[in-house]
């Protein structure tokens, strides 16, 4: 396989590597990876993570073990075991479907090898798309409220609603971002943070919860968040917390975009009730680890719900920011998304 490189995980020398996302921004540690049981475990403990480059990292590893000598049997086996490490973001399965339409060929290697590199050359592509089309939605001196991280980090490119806010940045210079923090795991406040300071871009870091009173005070001006996964009528999932700040955007009249590759398009489901929602481990609630060590202080008997991810409807977004254009709601009603 040729050499690949993102931010967060790169193919060089015959080996993969990925970048510990639960480490940043205070360690750098990169992990060569090189079976399927230490690719489910980066992902399931979010070192590997976001919807496009978990889709990414699982490809790389499949053709990566194809190239030393698995067989067919076996490679059908892992494409089946990564594809159920996550249930939400759907660039995983679709990532999987095309492995597996290339394991199929009588040239597996060399079609499993080629599916890898087109899919991380695509998704750099189709980044580089929504970021473009994104920010010609932007004004300068525009507040802008983004969540969880949807940068350079989760994708092979730049982005998705981050890569909006990186061009939006280019291209005007004077535009702040006020960025969630992303309770429980705090991507906004770890990640977010740690990607707009690399790039020179003005932000202010909140909690969760105080982006209503922003909003009422007036203070944001658009909302940029990315998608795991868009059901055929719009409806889409995203990081929990999503829901809420969509609510509150209609009701302050606040515009707010979804932005997403075509890989993030799950055409099958009709609507996001058919969605299926990750819940993650009570301890992600019940306190916080990272870098800086572990702290719980909810009581241990405490019940805890956690689901990863909510869905937010269709008629609270102002527009699908897809790589193939900007799409409002009529469109978006009158099928749009299914023609793509
Ligand atoms: O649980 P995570 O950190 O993988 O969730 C990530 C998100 O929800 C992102 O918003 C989404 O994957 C889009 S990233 C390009």
């Amino acid at each position: 396989m040729q050499n690949l490189l993102a931010r967060s995980l790169k193919y060089h020398g015959g080996q993969i590597f990925v970048l510990d996302q639960y480490l940043l921004p205070h360690q750098e540690h990169w992990h060569v990876c090189n079976s399927v049981v230490e690719m489910q475990e980066l992902i399931l403990t979010l070192k590997v993570r976001g919807a496009p480059l978990i889709g990414l990292a699982a490809t790389l590893l499949v053709a990566h073990l194809a190239e030393q000598g698995l067989s067919q049997s076996k490679l059908a086996e892992a494409i089946n075991d990564l594809e159920a490490t996550r249930p939400t973001a759907v660039n995983l399965m679709h990532c999987m479907k095309q492995m597996r339409q290339a394991l199929a060929e009588d040239n597996f290697v060399d079609a499993l090898v080629a599916t890898a590199e087109q899919l991380f050359n695509e998704d750099i592509a189709l980044c580089e798309s929504m970021a473009s089309l994104g920010a010609a939605l932007v004004k300068p001196g525009d507040n802008i409220l983004t969540h969880c991280n949807t940068g350079a980090l989760a994708t092979a490119g730049v982005g998705t609603a981050l890569g909006v806010i990186h061009h939006a940045h280019q291209k005007h210079g004077d535009i702040h971002v006020w960025v969630d923090e992303t309770r429980p795991l705090l991507q906004g406040g770890r990640l977010t943070a740690f990607e707009l300071e690399s790039w020179q871009i003005p932000y202010t870091l909140i909690c969760d919860n105080m982006a209503a009173s922003l909003m009422a005070a007036g203070k944001v001006d658009k909302i940029f968040v990315g998608a795991d996964r868009i059901a055929a009528n719009g409806d889409f999932a995203n990081k929990v917390g999503t829901y809420n700040l969509a609510v509150l955007a209609h009701f302050h009249n606040v515009e707010f975009y979804v932005v997403a590759p075509i890989t993030t398009l799950d055409i099958d489901c009709e609507s996001g009730q058919h969605i299926p929602i990750e819940e993650r481990a009570e301890s992600e609630v019940k306190g916080v680890s990272g870098s800086f060590g572990e702290c719980q202080w909810a009581p241990n008997n405490a019940k805890v719900f956690n689901p990863a991810f909510d869905v937010t409807p269709a008629h609270l977004v102002t527009g699908w920011v897809l790589d193939t254009g900007v799409y409002n709601l009529q469109q978006v009603k009158d099928g749009a998304l299914k023609q793509l």
